[in-house]
């Protein structure tokens, strides 16, 4: 049951990254702003979760969809899908590598599977819950598994901001603080994407908060089931507000400096 979620998450995000990859090329990008002036859509981004939303209905009937472009069906059989269309908008909008389509599928324990495509890179990252996870690419399929980095002083450390200038602020202040404890920072641009980067080991750390639940579902599935530690900044369970992923040695010192840098 749920490597068939799985394949139906995995499909739905390599065709709806072929359909925006394709419109991008193709069509002038139409963009409209949401919560601030730099919070951006396009339709690309409501023509993928359309696309999306369309193929659940056929294949998933009864279950629920939510959407970041506003997909919002009532379900019936205790499975619901979470959608980001194209995480990393911006990316989008400015032709950089590095954007994804992000669908998960939830039930009453919580996240079951994920499947980030990243059309860029031609990856396609998947998670089933208990399974371990996986990144697929034409050259074939390996197990992801987390950085065994202890250091947090040579630690890479991904993170985001969000699109409120107070709240940019605030998170760029913190990030001033810490940038001297770890060995560097990066901002790739999507959430999603940072979370497998943490689960393929190609940074050791990733946090940021004020996300959407689309924007983290599936990649902190995928970092889990790649043995990444995840949780919040004070030892709760992750959630949208705030999220920090980690190599398991590094979560304690990294979750302490957030904090201390924070005071
Ligand atoms: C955003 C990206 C970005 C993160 C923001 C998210 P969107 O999602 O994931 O990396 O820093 O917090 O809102 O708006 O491009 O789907």
């Amino acid at each position: 049951m749920l490597n068939e979620l799985r394949d139906i998450a995995a499909r739905l995000a390599l065709e709806a990254g072929a359909l925006a990859a394709q419109g991008r090329r193709d069509q002038p990008i139409v963009a409209d702003t949401k919560s601030t002036g730099t919070d951006m859509v396009t339709q690309f981004d409501r023509a993928a979760e359309a696309h999306i939303v369309g193929r659940l209905h056929e294949l998933r009937p009864h279950d629920a969809i939510v959407g970041e472009e506003g997909a919002a069906t009532v379900g019936t059989s205790g499975v619901g899908w979470l959608i980001d269309p194209i995480d990393g908008t911006t990316n989008f909008l400015y032709d950089l590598p590095g954007w994804a389509v992000s669908i998960a599928a939830v039930d009453h324990h919580g996240t079951a599977v994920g499947a980030v495509h990243v059309p860029s890179s031609g990856e396609l990252f998947t998670a089933v819950r208990g399974e371990g996870a996986f990144l697929t690419t034409d050259r074939g399929t390996l197990r992801l598994r987390c950085s065994d980095g202890t250091n947090l002083a040579t630690a890479l450390v991904a993170t985001g901001f969000g699109y409120a200038p107070e709240r940019r602020v605030r998170q760029a202040t913190r990030l001033a603080r810490m940038i001297g404890d770890v060995r560097d920072i990066r901002r790739l641009g999507a959430a999603s994407v940072d979370l497998c980067h943490v689960a393929a080991g190609r940074v050791d750390v990733y946090f940021e908060e004020g996300l959407g639940p689309w924007d983290l579902a599936a990649g902190e599935l995928i970092a889990r089931e790649a043995g990444c530690r995840s949780g919040d900044f004070r030892g709760g369970a992750a959630r949208p507000d705030e999220i920090l992923v980690a190599a398991p040695a590094l979560f304690e010192a990294m979750a302490a400096t957030i904090l201390a840098a924070d005071a």
